[in-house]
C-alpha cells in the first residue's frame, strides 16, 4: 500500500497521537494495597519494597488522607500479624477487635468514600504460613472455604465494601456470597483473586507480612504459569457463585491472562501488579539503569491496553501525583 498508507502520519504531533489514542488512564483506575501493623507510631519501611511502608492505625489516618486527596478511591487492605497470634486456623482472623476488623472500621471513619476491599486468605494468620488449614502436610480446601467464609463475614460487619479472597481454594465465592446474603449484607460485593498464580513475584510482600510458607509451596492451590485456558475456567466458576469483580495477579508477566479473561467473561477485571514488579522497578531505577517514572506509566498503559479496569498497584500514589501534574 506504500507510500498511500503511511502509518506515521498518525504519529506525527502529540495532538495527533493524543486525538487516535485507543485507552487512557485516570486516577479512577487506581486501588492502593496498604499493610497495618500493630503499635503506634509506626511506619516501617519495607526492606524489599523501597518506598512502601507498614502502618501502624495512627499513622494509617494520614496515609488515607493522602491518598484520598490525590483522587484515590479504593484500599486493599493486610495486616501482619503478630507470631503469637497465628495458629493453623487462623483464629485471629475471626477476632472482632483483631486488627484488620479495626482497620476497615478506621477508614470508613476517617473518609467513608473510599472503598474498603479486605483481603481474605489464612495466611497472614497461619503459623504454617499457607493459604489453608493444613492436615499431614496437606491443605485442607473445605475445612479452609468455612472459615474464609466467617472471616468475610466478619470484615462486612466492620464495614467493607467488598471482600477480596485471595486464597485460590475452590467454592470459597459461593460460601462467601451465601454468608454475606444469610446476614444481610446484599450490598458487600466479592472481588475474587479468580486468576491466582503460584508465582515467586510475591516474595516482597511475604517479607512484608512475614508470610512465607512454612513448608513447600503453594502449587496445589495457586495456579500453575504454564497455563491460561485454566484461568478462564477459574473465572467462569467465580461468575457463577456469585464474583462481581475478578482479578488476575500478578499483572505484567500475565498480560496475556488478563486481556483473555476480560474479552472471555466482559466482568469487571482488576490486575495486580505485585510486590516484585515494584521491587525490580525500585531496582532498576536505583541503579539508574531504567526511568522509573515512564516505565511505571508504561506498566499502567499496558494494564489499560489490556482490559483491566481497576489496577492494584503500590506505585498508586506515585502515578496519581503523576496524573495530576498532567
Ligand atoms: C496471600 C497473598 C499474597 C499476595 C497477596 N495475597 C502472597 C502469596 O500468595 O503468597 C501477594 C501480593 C504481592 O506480591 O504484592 N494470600
Amino acid at each position: 500500500m506504500y507510500p498511500y498508507q503511511r502509518n506515521r502520519r498518525l504519529r506525527n504531533s502529540h495532538a495527533i497521537r493524543s486525538l487516535i489514542r485507543e485507552n487512557t488512564l485516570t486516577v479512577d483506575d487506581l486501588m492502593m494495597p496498604l499493610f497495618i501493623v500493630e503499635g503506634e507510631n509506626q511506619k516501617l519501611e519495607i526492606s524489599s519494597m523501597p518506598g512502601y511502608y507498614r502502618y501502624s492505625l495512627d499513622m494509617l489516618e494520614e496515609e488515607i488522607k493522602e491518598a484520598y486527596a490525590l483522587g484515590i478511591k479504593a484500599v486493599n487492605i493486610y495486616t501482619k500479624v503478630p507470631d503469637e497470634l497465628k495458629d493453623n486456623h487462623g483464629t485471629e482472623a475471626l477476632n472482632p477487635e483483631g486488627l484488620m476488623q479495626r482497620a476497615i472500621r478506621l477508614i470508613k471513619k476517617v473518609q467513608p468514600e473510599i472503598l474498603v476491599f479486605s483481603d481474605v486468605a489464612l495466611d497472614p494468620f497461619s503459623s504454617n504460613g499457607h493459604d489453608g488449614v493444613v492436615e499431614n502436610g496437606e491443605i485442607l480446601n473445605d475445612e479452609t472455604v468455612d472459615i474464609l467464609a466467617k472471616m468475610a463475614l466478619s470484615h462486612a460487619e466492620a464495614g467493607a465494601d467488598f471482600i477480596a479472597p485471595s486464597d485460590m481454594m475452590d467454592g470459597r465465592i459461593l460460601a462467601i456470597r451465601e454468608i454475606l446474603e444469610e446476614n444481610g449484607f446484599h450490598h458487600v460485593g466479592i472481588m475474587s483473586y479468580s486468576a491466582k498464580y503460584a508465582s515467586s513475584f510475591y516474595g516482597p510482600f511475604r517479607d512484608a507480612l512475614d508470610s512465607a510458607p512454612g513448608f513447600g509451596d503453594k502449587k496445589t492451590y495457586q495456579m500453575d504459569f504454564a497455563n491460561s485456558d485454566e484461568a478462564l475456567a477459574e473465572a467462569e466458576l467465580d461468575i457463577l457463585e456469585g464474583a462481581d469483580i475478578l482479578m488476575v495477579k500478578p499483572g505484567m508477566p500475565y498480560l496475556d491472562v488478563l486481556a483473555k479473561v476480560k474479552d472471555h467473561t466482559k466482568m469487571p477485571v482488576a490486575v495486580y501488579q505485585v510486590s516484585g514488579e515494584y521491587a525490580m522497578l525500585k531496582a532498576a531505577a536505583e541503579k539508574g539503569w531504567l526511568d522509573h517514572d515512564k516505565c511505571m506509566m508504561e506498566s499502567m498503559m499496558a494494564f489499560k491496553r489490556a482490559g483491566a479496569d481497576i489496577i492494584n498497584t503500590y506505585f498508586a500514589k506515585e502515578v496519581a501525583r503523576i496524573l495530576k501534574q498532567a
